[in-house]
């Protein structure tokens, strides 16, 4: 596990750009599942306005980790968050976008999404791999869009679940357990004080009644970006 804390927000959406960039450079294609959240859209916004042309950007496909079930149109979509913060100030291919359908029925869109990971990814012991998999981390200690309320989803045999918000009861699509742990990099990208008990107890005590400390890639490449005050109760 590797940790970067940074001083701020906006250090973490720098470094985690430097570390990004790099990633692209140095591979020929790469398929990337996105987070929504606070995080990744300075994230988003940093390389946006940093990385218009130093990154080739049509080496990189992007998928989501999860969404909500609602249209690409509404405020709550994490696809619309995307397009704003980063889509519609880069020169990415269409055709690299490879967004959940959130307008349609969640348990058909988590099978069809399922589907297109399969066939778009490279598959390791039949499982799709991720080059990297962004992640965010909720104050209740979710990830994706699998929360405490339904930690089972984690280890469903399925690429993606239909999950639900534990207080708004809102329908997500989301990627599973054996999906995240396959891919090749996992990045947290986690900020705010908000955060701060939930890092402690996964990063520095493992405590796997929350999602997040669920993921260990298989290929030991885990990485957390975090400013001071998400980690100001693991950092002396
Ligand atoms: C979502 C995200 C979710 C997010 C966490 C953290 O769809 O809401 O994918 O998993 O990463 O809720 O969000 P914040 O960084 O905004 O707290």
């Amino acid at each position: 596990m590797n940790l970067n804390i940074l001083a701020t927000k906006q250090e973490v959406a720098t470094v985690f750009s430097e570390y990004f960039a790099e990633l692209v450079a140095t591979n020929e294609t790469l398929h990337i599942a996105l987070s929504g959240g606070s995080t990744p859209k300075i994230v988003f916004d940093h390389l946006a306005e940093t990385y218009t042309t130093a990154i080739d950007w049509s080496k990189v496909h992007l998928y989501w980790g999860d969404e909500r079930c609602v249209p690409p149109e509404d405020d709550e979509s994490n696809y619309k968050m995307t397009v704003t913060h980063l889509l519609q100030k880069v020169n990415i291919p269409e055709e690299n976008i490879h967004r959940i359908l959130g307008e349609e029925n969640p348990t058909t869109e988590a099978i069809r999404y399922g589907k297109v990971l399969g066939s778009q990814l490279p598959l390791v012991a039949n499982v799709p791999q991720f080059d990297l998999v962004i992640l965010g981390m909720g104050d209740d200690g979710h990830t994706a869009s699998i929360f405490p309320h339904e930690i089972t989803l984690w280890d469903a045999d399925d690429n993606c679940v239909v999950a639900t918000h534990p207080d708004s009861g809102q329908q997500r699509v989301s990627i599973t357990g054996k999906v995240i742990n396959a891919a090749k990099e996992v990045a947290f990208l986690v900020t705010g004080t908000g955060k701060a008990p939930k890092v402690k107890a996964i990063v520095e005590l493992g405590n796997e009644t929350y999602p997040a400390a669920l993921v260990a890639p298989i290929s030991g490449q885990l990485h957390w970006f975090l400013d001071r005050d998400a980690a100001s109760e693991i950092i002396s």
